[in-house]
């Protein structure tokens, strides 16, 4: 599958949908005040790149060696000891995660202080059947209370949620989202 991403690589650096958005801006401002921080699935390094702007050590890693990560590694099973990073965060990527669960409590142990988790919501079989013809490196999106269930089953408490209607749109907060694209978590340990 990494050699599809490799191919990849190029297109993900230069796309606008990715480079931008206020769910970027979002992460940057939820991580200040911390350290260190690891961009899980960094894919085109946007999170990482605005991570370090913000004055963070950030160490980026990724399965596909073309998109030029830190460290080749999967979500499922990073190579990091337990409270590595104050912040760990990752960014429209969990859809494509063979096994999320373990992805999730894999960013939960290697987080001292806080998980940033961005993914887009389930919004019905008949979007996902879209989504996997569009893209079959897509696995599924899942909905607001799988994600609580994933964050909760990690041993994350929820600190904020924030919802965006659309890429690009200001993002909305509150402490109870709603089923929008995409949704952002802030979770601390
Ligand atoms: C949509 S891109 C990520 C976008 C990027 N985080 C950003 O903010 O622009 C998805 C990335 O997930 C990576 N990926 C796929 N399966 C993965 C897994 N099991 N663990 C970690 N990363 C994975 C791919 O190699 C790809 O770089």
């Amino acid at each position: 599958m990494s050699s599809v991403w490799n191919e990849r690589a190029e297109a993900y650096r230069t796309s606008e949908a990715h480079r931008e958005g206020a769910d970027l801006d979002l992460l940057v401002e939820w991580a200040l005040g911390a350290r260190t921080a690891l961009d899980v699935a960094t894919g085109g390094g946007h999170v990482a790149r605005r991570l370090r702007e913000a004055g963070l050590e950030v160490v980026s890693c990724d399965p596909a060696p073309g998109m030029g990560p830190d460290v080749v590694c999967r979500a499922e099973d990073l190579p990091f000891a337990d409270g590595s990073f104050d912040v760990v965060a990752c960014r429209v990527a969990a859809h494509h995660f063979e096994d999320v669960a373990a992805a999730v409590s894999e960013m939960a142990r290697v987080a001292h202080r806080r998980v940033l988790v961005v993914d887009n919501l389930y919004a019905g079989e008949a979007a996902e059947e879209a989504d996997r013809l569009r893209d079959p490196t897509h696995l599924r999106n899942y909905t607001e209370p799988e994600w609580r269930a994933l964050l909760a089953g990690s041993g994350l408490a929820i600190e904020q949620v924030a919802v965006l209607d659309k890429p690009g749109a200001r993002a909305r907060r509150r402490n109870e989202s709603g089923s929008f694209w995409p949704t952002a978590s802030r979770v601390r340990r």
